[in-house]
C-alpha cells in the first residue's frame, strides 16, 4: 500500500514537471509593411532580440516584414482576431479607427522632430495611445520614421505644378483633402503596391520618407523630389488590449522596458537615415532635389493650411492646441 502511494506521488510529480517543461512560450507575431533595413524594420528585429533575451523560453517573437502577412489596412482587424499580436502602422493608417490621431497628418503642424516628440510625450500625446481602447486596441509606443517629401517625374516647386497629377497617398482623409485642394488626385493605396503602381503609371507622383523612398527603389522611377517636409511619417506600435492586459505582469512590464530601448534606437536611426538615405538617393538615382525657398513654401502653406479647419471638430480643438503648444515648449 505504501509503495503504491509513493509510486502515485512520484507519477504526479513527474507529470507536473513534464507539463511545466512543455509550457509554451508566449508567441508575439509582429507584422509590418516596410523592408527590414528601415528604422521600423530594424526596430521590430531589435524588439525580437531583446524580448527573447530578457525572457528566454517564455517569449518568442516572430517578425513578418514587407507585408508578408498583412497590409496596414488589414492588420488592425488581424490584431483583434488574434492573427498577430503586434504591428506598427504609420499614424496616417488609423483614420478609420480614431479621428483624433489625424492630428499627426495635419500639414505643416510639426516644425521638427523635437516638436513632435514633445507632443507625443506630453499629456495629450500619451492619452492618444489609449484612444482606441474602446475598440480593443492599445498603443504602446510611438516610433519615428521621417518627414514626407514629394516625388514625380516633373519638378514640383509650387502647388500649381502638381495640378492633375495622381499621387499615391496613405489612407488619410487629411491627405485626400490636401491633394484635392491643389487639383491633384490622391489615391489611397497599400504600401506594398506603391513601386509597381509608379512603374505601371497607375500613379505618377507620391509622398513618403527618404528611408521608404530608397527602400522601395522609387528613386529609380522618379526623377524629381521636393523636400517639403509638410508632415511627419511616424508610427504607433499597437497591440490588442486583451492580449497586452492578459500578459503576466512581469512580462508586460519587461516588454514595456524593451519598447523604450527600441524606441530610442529607432528614433536615432530615423534621424540618421533621413540624411543618409537622401544622399544615397542622389548618388544612385541621379535625381533632382528641391528645397522650396520661403516664397514657394508659403504657396504650399497657403494651399494646405486651410485643410486644418475641416478636421478641427473630428480631431478636437484641444488636441490641435496641445500639438501647437508643444512647438513653443522647450
Ligand atoms: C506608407 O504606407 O507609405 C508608409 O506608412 C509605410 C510605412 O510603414 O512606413
Amino acid at each position: 500500500m505504501r509503495l503504491r502511494q509513493i509510486l502515485a506521488i512520484l507519477t504526479m510529480v513527474m507529470m507536473s514537471a513534464t507539463s511545466a517543461n512543455a509550457a509554451e512560450p508566449i508567441l508575439i507575431r509582429f507584422s509590418h509593411v516596410v523592408a527590414e533595413d528601415t528604422p521600423k524594420g530594424v526596430g521590430a528585429r531589435m524588439f525580437k532580440d531583446l524580448a527573447e533575451k530578457k525572457f528566454p523560453g517564455r517569449v518568442t517573437v516572430e517578425v513578418y516584414p514587407a507585408s508578408q502577412r498583412f497590409d496596414d489596412d488589414q492588420v488592425l482587424d488581424a490584431l483583434l482576431l488574434g492573427d498577430v499580436e503586434m504591428a506598427a502602422p504609420s499614424l496616417a493608417k488609423f483614420n478609420r479607427w480614431a479621428k483624433p490621431l489625424q492630428v499627426f497628418d495635419l500639414p505643416f503642424l510639426f516644425r521638427d522632430v523635437d516638436h513632435l516628440h514633445r507632443f507625443q510625450e506630453g499629456v495629450v500625446g500619451t492619452q492618444l495611445l489609449q484612444t482606441m481602447l474602446p475598440m480593443g486596441l492599445q498603443g504602446i509606443a510611438y516610433w519615428d520614421g521621417g518627414f514626407r517629401v514629394l516625388s514625380a517625374n516633373v519638378p514640383l516647386s509650387t502647388p500649381a505644378d502638381a495640378e492633375a497629377l495622381v499621387f499615391r497617398i496613405e489612407p488619410s482623409d487629411v491627405f485626400q483633402e490636401q491633394y484635392s485642394r491643389i487639383n491633384a488626385v490622391g489615391i489611397p493605396m497599400a504600401f506594398g503596391r506603391v513601386a509597381d503602381a509608379v512603374r505601371q503609371g497607375v500613379v505618377n507622383a507620391q509622398e513618403n520618407s527618404w528611408s521608404n523612398i530608397y527602400a522601395e527603389g522609387i528613386h529609380k522611377l522618379h526623377s524629381n523630389y521636393t523636400e517639403l517636409n509638410h508632415s511627419y511619417l511616424g508610427y504607433m506600435v499597437v497591440t490588442s488590449s486583451d492580449f497586452w492586459q492578459g500578459l503576466p505582469e512581469d512580462i508586460r512590464t519587461g516588454l514595456e522596458e524593451v519598447l523604450l530601448q527600441v524606441r530610442a534606437e529607432v528614433n536615432r536611426l530615423a534621424a540618421e537615415r533621413a540624411e543618409e538615405r537622401r544622399d544615397r538617393v542622389v548618388a544612385e538615382g541621379g535625381v533632382a532635389i528641391m528645397r522650396p525657398d520661403a516664397k514657394k513654401l508659403q504657396a504650399w502653406k497657403d494651399a494646405w493650411l486651410p485643410v486644418w479647419e475641416n478636421f478641427e471638430t473630428e480631431i478636437g480643438p484641444e488636441v490641435i492646441e496641445a500639438a501647437i503648444a508643444a512647438g513653443s515648449e522647450q
